[in-house]
């Protein structure tokens, strides 16, 4: 078993987004988010009816989050994955520090210590301030110094208490995936409907990002923190839709190269793979990484990886989208929100970055599911939810064997605590252990919770 001195971390994950609502209370700025709900109506293309985080699960108020974090700590979890939201800090996303923002995560991480609960803190979790959105965001590469100060800011208030930062999540996901919905919401076309030409402009947009990452990582360090810090990627492991046919095959390879590889190597190696960079520059002929882009990666890399694990994803040829590649497909009878339930490929996924990435150390961020309405059945004061539970209990038995063999893997964060936001899914798609009565805010515990607390139990 890997040797690791510190307890293994059980916890669960949320974002500041999707549950802190008080969008605009105590003088937070605008985020992406705040605009791409409340003036665009996001997610009225995708489920029918405009929600919003305004007020989400409530978690900004002191007194709800409190009996949140109780519940947490009776299921026995030593751990509470959470993002800071940019513009509550900073509400132009520079210059002006907001005091009342930061107050509020200043007393949630004490609150977690005080309940012997480890912040673990993610620093962007797609929240951007809007101010630099409509300076061209990510597109801009002055991004890698705005996210530094901001970085900056957020080091020296809780540095002293918090010893693992997560730089950014899933930026592959805010940039090839929320973002493009978004520009194609705005363009009235269909929201998931995404061209060569969309994701080319995105290539540069999510290297300017590594390099935002990279440059806070350094700036930890020369500050003299001793705390980890690492990146959360969403990992799919790629299959071919149909093993025997070779263009599937090559269709697999290829989004393995775009959606894994590249958020694999660029934090960990500080390297850009020749299948990778041979796949961007399909997508952007322009696109090229100076040697000073690649220094600065390479000087800068993670101490730990953050996998965001669901589903791999079943590929197949298909000529008519971006690189030739239709990922997504869902061979499963009973559908799960995020794909297929394959807990076996997370165990492979782990014994590869064991073998592949110098064994670096391994936080699973996120790892969850939903089902809709038929696993989520109220029962004498307790939703069931039998398929999350099995999902749940299989993924975890996953990662403790690859642990068994090896792998170095250090904590696992369920995706979430609480039903919350699901983006432009609204409120309709549930993904918490603990059910979200969302007019009222009552909490209701889910079978899936009882169950993670007894396999926290019996390995503590
Ligand atoms: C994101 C979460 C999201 C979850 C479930 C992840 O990709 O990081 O914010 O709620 O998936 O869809």
């Amino acid at each position: 078993m890997a040797a690791s001195k510190e307890e293994f971390l059980w916890g669960a994950a949320s974002a500041a987004y999707q549950v802190e609502g008080a969008w605009d209370a105590d003088g937070k700025g605008l985020s992406k988010w705040d605009v791409y709900t409340n003036r665009y109506h996001g997610t009225e293309a995708v489920i029918g009816k405009q929600e919003t985080g305004n007020v989400a699960i409530n978690a900004y108020s002191r007194d709800q989050y409190l009996k949140d974090i109780a519940m947490m700590r009776e299921a026995g979890l030593n751990a509470y994955r959470f993002s800071l939201s940019w513009p509550r800090i900073l509400p132009e996303g520079v210059g002006r520090v907001n005091q009342p923002g930061l107050d509020y995560y200043n007393r949630l991480v004490d609150d977690l210590i005080a309940s012997d609960i480890k912040p673990v803190v993610t620093l962007y979790h797609w929240d951007f301030p809007w101010v630099l959105h409509e300076k061209g965001g990510f597109h801009n590469r002055d991004v890698i110094g705005w996210f530094r100060e901001y970085a900056g800011v957020v080091f020296g208030a809780f540095g002293d208490r918090v010893d693992k930062f997560i730089t950014m999540n899933e930026p592959y996901v805010d940039v090839f995936f929320m973002d493009l919905v978004a520009d194609n919401i705005v363009g009235r076309r269909p929201p998931f409907w995404f061209t060569a030409e969309q994701y080319g402009r995105q290539v540069p947009a999510l290297h300017n990002l590594f390099l935002a990452s990279a440059a806070a990582v350094s700036d930890y360090r020369a500050a003299g923190h001793t705390g980890m810090i690492g990146i959360a990627i969403p990992l799919s492991p790629t299959i071919p839709a149909d093993p025997n046919n070779p263009a599937d095959v090559a269709a697999a390879r290829t989004w393995e190269a775009f959606h894994d590889r590249w958020s694999l190597d660029a934090p960990t190696r500080g390297s850009y793979a020749d299948e990778v960079l041979a796949t961007l520059t399909k997508l952007n002929p322009r696109f090229s990484v100076s040697d000073a882009d690649l220094a600065l990666l390479q000087a800068s890399r993670v101490d730990f990886l953050g996998v965001n694990f669901y589903a791999p994803s079943y590929v197949r040829h298909s000529a008519d989208r971006p690189l030739g590649a239709e990922p997504g497909i869902n061979p499963d009878e009973l559908k799960a929100h995020n794909g297929p339930v394959r807990p076996e490929a997370l165990h492979r996924l782990l014994l590869r970055i064991r073998d592949e990435y110098d064994n670096l150390p391994i936080f699973i961020t996120e790892n969850g599911a939903g089902f809709g309405d038929r696993d989520e059945v109220m029962v004498d004061g307790v939703v069931k939810d039998p398929l999350r539970t099995d999902y749940i209990a299989r993924h975890i038995d996953a990662v403790l064997k690859a642990r068994s063999e090896g792998a170095d893997v250090r904590g696992y964060f369920a995706w979430c605590p609480f039903d919350n936001f699901e983006w432009f899914r609204g409120y309709e798609t549930r993904f918490g252990l603990i059910h979200v009565d969302f007019a009222t805010q009552k909490r209701t515990p889910k079978q899936s919770l009882f169950a993670y607390r007894d396999i926290v139990a019996a390995n503590a």
